[in-house]
């Protein structure tokens, strides 16, 4: 059985002081849930790379994971304001958010330079989480399947299915971020089973073990529908991965699926 993930992306929020709270709860409320529970899923932050340090303190013999929201393929060099793998490595991170929308779409990555970070990330012995997910006018014209395995397949070609024995996929509707509309499970199942799918086709142990993960508005109340769908195994969470006791019950939510 596939293990579970539930990860936290911060996006650009917090401070020193609020971190320090939020985690604080959050760790406190894991103390409160069975081992049993515990051992159903792995738990995932991502604060801004500026906090990554304090965050990572923070969590040290727990077993919370350390995650960036972004990475440079290169590995060193003229490259003001980036961070490489080797960086994130040294501050403890185990994985990284590849690929996210706000990253296409507000910064221009384009799929090549994605599925370069994601590369370099494995390099480094990082885990991937590489997002993929349509927009709007993509899923209204019909084509969802087209958008969403047209960057799925970009980082294949370029690193090959092997590359994806060790990684996460995100499947995030560009729509459904930060709107408080959610995919229904249905649409979300449809397109991680197409996902897994494809995978397959070219190694179905692959396939098989991959975690694919949904975001898109998950709150503790809209968790339990998605986690009971057969390929949906955890979350990226945004806003509510900022509320201690909204992250603390997506997980558990997952833990009593
Ligand atoms: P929200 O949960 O705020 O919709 O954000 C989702 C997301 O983009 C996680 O990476």
């Amino acid at each position: 059985m596939r293990k579970g993930l539930i990860a936290a992306n911060w996006k650009m929020n917090g401070q020193e002081e609020s971190n320090e709270a939020l985690l604080s709860e959050i760790l406190e409320a894991l103390h409160g849930l069975s081992a049993h529970e515990n051992a159903q899923t792995e738990i995932l932050i991502c604060p801004p790379a500026l906090y990554l340090q304090q965050v990572g303190k923070k969590l040290e013999g727990s077993q919370l994971k350390l995650g960036a929201q972004n990475v440079h393929p290169a590995e060193s060099g003229a490259f003001t304001g980036e961070i490489s793998a080797q960086m994130l490595r040294d501050v403890k991170c185990s994985h990284v958010i590849i690929g996210h929308s706000e990253r296409r779409e507000v910064f221009g990555e384009d799929d090549q330079f994605i599925a370069e970070k994601f590369s370099a990330a494995q390099a480094s012995d990082l885990i991937p989480v590489l997002c993929v997910g349509e927009t709007q006018a993509l899923r209204e014209a019909g084509e969802t399947s087209e958008a969403v395995l047209g960057q799925l397949k970009a980082v294949l070609n370029h690193a090959g299915v092997d590359a994806f024995k060790n990684s996460v996929i995100a499947y995030e509707p560009v729509w459904a971020i930060g709107t408080g509309l959610t995919a229904s499970p249905e649409q979300a199942q449809e397109v991680h089973a197409l996902i897994r799918a494809t995978i397959s086709e070219l190694d179905t142990g692959v396939g098989e073990q991959i975690k694919i993960i949904y975001g898109g508005s998950v709150k503790s109340t809209n968790a339990a529908e998605l986690f009971a769908q057969q390929d949906i195994d955890g979350a990226l969470v945004g806003g509510a991965s900022l509320v201690a006791e909204e992250f603390v019950s997506i997980w558990s939510a997952y833990c009593s699926n």
